[in-house]
């Protein structure tokens, strides 16, 4: 054998040794959760043998707590670059077969470094969170660890995209990473996202919960709004990121990559979706549907605030985000959550350059005494902040209701949108006709001999009056009454005038929106 082939031989019994992670015991136990391992998550997510791994040899640098004996193969934590559907891709998973996924100082260190490989390629960075959290031996090095990743995250907000994936427990102050990121994803039985585990909830409080129920995928896609998708496999969430992956952009200076525009596939007829009736509800995603390209539609945190809906789909072959109203779920109203949901992803989408088409139905922000104590009014106002601050190309179509604080929140023309556009169904007024009604002409139902007839009555005057698109379209509020079967031609058109939109701000370091 020459020297070159041995060394060549040791290199592989090096590799191959390494990437035996925690061993064959180990390993044994991550399948026998129903979990993939990290190397096997990285090589299936990314593109057939596009994984090229950095860092392979790293080791720790504990000292005490028998630590200096110990071989962790890797950390625990496997760094490198890779792409998904040719899009390039830095990633880092953890791997909870070595000393449980914790995260010591070179841990931290490795996925640091690939972070900040990502922000200097401009590419997204992928993140899989297997792990028992802070490494407990190593003490305030694991803490500067976790801070360095924190800050990563910040400072990469907005300039490329980041991505979450909880396959295992992520538990204590790591659970601030992902929530600094874009995407969270969260998979039935797998993951596991708290601060405080049921143990200390029982010692510090006395209440009894099982992990599942404390911080389990559903609780999180449903309840808390942490995840943005959830999948019922690891295999379904990959294939979600890799749908993710293909409708954003690399990083804030490109644009999402465009493919062949196709036709809406669905079989529904857009003038029937929206029931004449305005107290019917329906579900908008149908609008969706009707509109977009292959009628393909990506909801983002479709289980939780569904009140109003939020995704990625193609028109004329680009991306788009949507914000539409739910008629289907609390009216479509807009209240703490939705408010929250919306705002964030107007954000995403301003900041990565992608239009954003507003389907507007809401008769108006949720009242009420737990609303007003929760803070819908901070909560509110990031709505108005994140559509006025947006600078993409903003599109609003009403279709129905458009009252109150939800008429201007809803990408109105007085926070900037480029085109307005309502069907003829549209609503615009303050209020609904019946509340309206009983403030103006309270005096005159109050001295009627047959109140009901004359409310009534009086609620026909101001349907007539105002619960049209006409009085907003004489003011220019308005840009054009459309019909139905018009909005995608209308919206191509809109988003095809945007191409080359520039809108300047005034110069400052940020803006301190509503929190
Ligand atoms: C060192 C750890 C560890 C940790 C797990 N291990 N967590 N080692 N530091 N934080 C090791 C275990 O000792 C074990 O090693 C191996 O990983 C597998 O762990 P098990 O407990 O056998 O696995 P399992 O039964 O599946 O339980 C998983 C677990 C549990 C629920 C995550 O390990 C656990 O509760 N770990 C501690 C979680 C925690 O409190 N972390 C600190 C959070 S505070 P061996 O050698 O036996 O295989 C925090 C602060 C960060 O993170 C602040 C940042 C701002």
């Amino acid at each position: 054998m020459t020297s070159l082939s041995k060394n060549i031989q040791d290199l592989r019994e090096r590799k191959a040794l390494v990437e035996m992670g925690g061993g064959e015991a180990a390993i044994e136990k991550q399948v026998a959760m129903g979990k993939l391992t990290a190397r096997e998550r990285i090589i299936t997510l990314l593109d057939k043998n596009s994984f090229h791994e950095y860092d392979l040899f790293v080791d720790h640098d504990g000292r005490d707590f028998g630590m200096e004996n110990k071989v962790l193969h890797g950390d625990g934590v496997i760094t490198g670059t890779g792409t998904i559907f040719g899009a390039p891709i830095c990633i880092y998973a953890q791997d909870f077969t070595v000393a449980g996924g914790s995260l010591g100082l070179k841990h931290a260190r490795k996925i640091t470094k690939i972070m900040d490989h990502a922000l200097k390629m401009k590419c997204p960075i992928i993140g899989i969170n297997d792990s028992g959290g802070a490494r407990i031996q190593e003490g305030v090095g694991a803490l500067a660890g976790y801070g360095e990743i924190f800050y990563r995250n910040t400072i990469c907000s907005g300039v490329i995209p980041q991505i979450s994936l909880i396959l295992g427990p992520c538990a204590g102050g790591a659970v601030y990473s992902p929530a600094l990121t874009d995407f969270v994803f969260v998979v039935e039985n797998i993951s596991k996202m708290f601060i405080t585990g049921p143990n200390v909830i029982k010692t510090v409080l006395g209440e009894d919960i099982s992990m599942e129920d404390l911080g389990g995928a559903r609780v999180h896609a449903e309840i808390t709004g942490n995840a943005h998708f959830y999948a019922q496999s690891e295999q379904e969430c990959f294939d979600q990121i890799k749908k993710l992956v293909s409708l954003i952009p690399w990083n804030n200076m490109e644009r999402a990559k465009s493919i062949e525009p196709k036709e809406p596939s669905v079989k529904l007829n857009i003038e029937q979706v929206v029931p004449a009736d305005p107290k019917k509800p329906y579900d908008v995603r149908d609008v969706i549907k009707c509109i977009v390209d292959d009628s393909d539609f990506l909801e983002i945190q479709e289980l939780w605030a569904a009140n109003i809906v939020i995704g990625f789909a193609r028109m004329g072959g680009d991306t788009v985000g949507f914000v539409a109203n739910q008629p289907m779920v609390l009216a479509g109203v807009l209240d703490c959550d939705s408010s929250d949901k919306a705002a964030r992803f107007i954000r995403f989408c301003d900041a990565f350059n992608i239009p954003i088409i507003t389907l507007e139905d809401m008769p108006g922000y949720l009242p009420g005494v737990d609303q007003e104590h929760a803070g819908v009014i901070r909560h509110g106002a990031k709505v108005l902040y994140a559509y006025s601050e947006a600078t993409v190309p903003k599109v609003t179509v009403i279709l129905r209701k458009a009252y109150g604080g939800g008429y201007i929140a809803m990408n109105s023309r007085h926070l900037g949108a480029d085109f307005m556009f309502a069907w003829p169904s549209a609503e615009i007024a303050v209020m609904g006709p019946e509340g309206a009604a009983n403030i103006i002409f309270r005096k005159e139902i109050m001295e009627a001999e047959d109140q009901d007839a004359m409310r009534q009555e009086k609620v026909k005057e101001y349907i007539e009056k105002f619960a049209n698109p006409y009085v907003a379209a004489s003011k220019g509020f308005i840009d054009s009454v459309i019909e139905p079967k018009e909005t995608r031609s209308l919206l191509l058109h809109a988003l095809k005038l945007s191409v080359l939109k520039s809108e300047d701000r005034p110069a400052k370091k940020h803006g301190i929106p509503p929190f």
